[in-house]
């Protein structure tokens, strides 16, 4: 589904060049269930923003659907987010003065597309917030907030979801609830998950664990 090539990227700092991702290259599959873990600083927020179109290789290329993402403009990377990848974050990144049902909604108006209220109720009771489409995000906790940003990938209709540590800023509890419902999309609805995370007990509960340091992929493994 993914096919990334020897990407390299090199940031320029005060304190010299900083070696972010060093020559990697990996397929992700169609119904991959994959966990990156690293260290802090390793490249992994680095990664996933590129395969997102967010940020852009110094080389290398990204292979999605017959298309470079690499080489893709800001635009068309913005409309693939909103169609095909989407994208989950640590702080989920909500919009406040807007409802649950305004921020899930938002990137389809940005892409001018209808927003159906029978499929914002199929999606909220999937993720468990059947009925709490009016309330702000400030209102709900934690969990509820990521759960609401899932909604918000899910509504567009993603085949490819990224997670950056989903689960960063949740307890153990909510963590597992956000987790076994990133699980539940893959095995019954087909998405596949790429996510990063610290913790290593959901990271061992992934079909797929790739491991990097200094930005490069060091392992890989399948578990069955
Ligand atoms: N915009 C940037 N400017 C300068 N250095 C950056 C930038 N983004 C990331 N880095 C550096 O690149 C390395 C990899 O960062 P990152 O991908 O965020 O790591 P991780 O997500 O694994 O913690 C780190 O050393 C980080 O400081
Ligand atoms: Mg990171």
């Amino acid at each position: 589904m993914i096919r990334i090539y020897g990407l390299c990227k090199r940031y320029s700092t005060a304190d010299g060049d900083i070696i972010a991702l060093d020559n990697v290259s990996l397929h992700i599959n169609q119904g991959d269930f994959a966990a990156i873990i690293g260290r802090s600083g390793s490249g992994k927020t680095t990664l996933l923003n590129m395969i997102a179109g967010l940020d852009v290789p110094d080389r290398g290329s990204i292979m999605f659907d017959g298309m470079d993402i690499a080489k893709l403009s800001a635009e068309r990377t913005a409309i693939l987010r909103r169609r095909e990848i989407g994208v989950i974050y640590q702080f989920y990144n909500l919009i406040p003065e807007l409802t649950v049902k305004e921020n899930i909604f938002l990137p389809s108006e940005l892409d001018g597309r209808e927003t159906d209220p029978e499929k914002l109720t199929e999606i909220l009771n999937t993720v468990g917030l059947g009925g709490r489409e009016n309330a702000y995000p400030g209102t709900l906790s934690g969990g509820e907030q990521q759960r609401v940003a899932i909604a918000r990938a899910l509504f567009g209709g993603p085949s490819l979801i990224l997670a950056d540590e989903p689960t960063g800023n949740l307890d153990g509890e909510n963590s597992a609830e956000v987790i076994g419902l990133l699980r539940s999309l893959n095995e019954k609805q087909g998405v596949t998950v790429l996510m990063v995370t610290h913790n290593e007990e959901i990271a061992r509960g992934a079909g797929r664990l790739i491991t990097i340091a200094h930005g490069k992929i060091t392992g890989d493994i399948r578990n069955v």
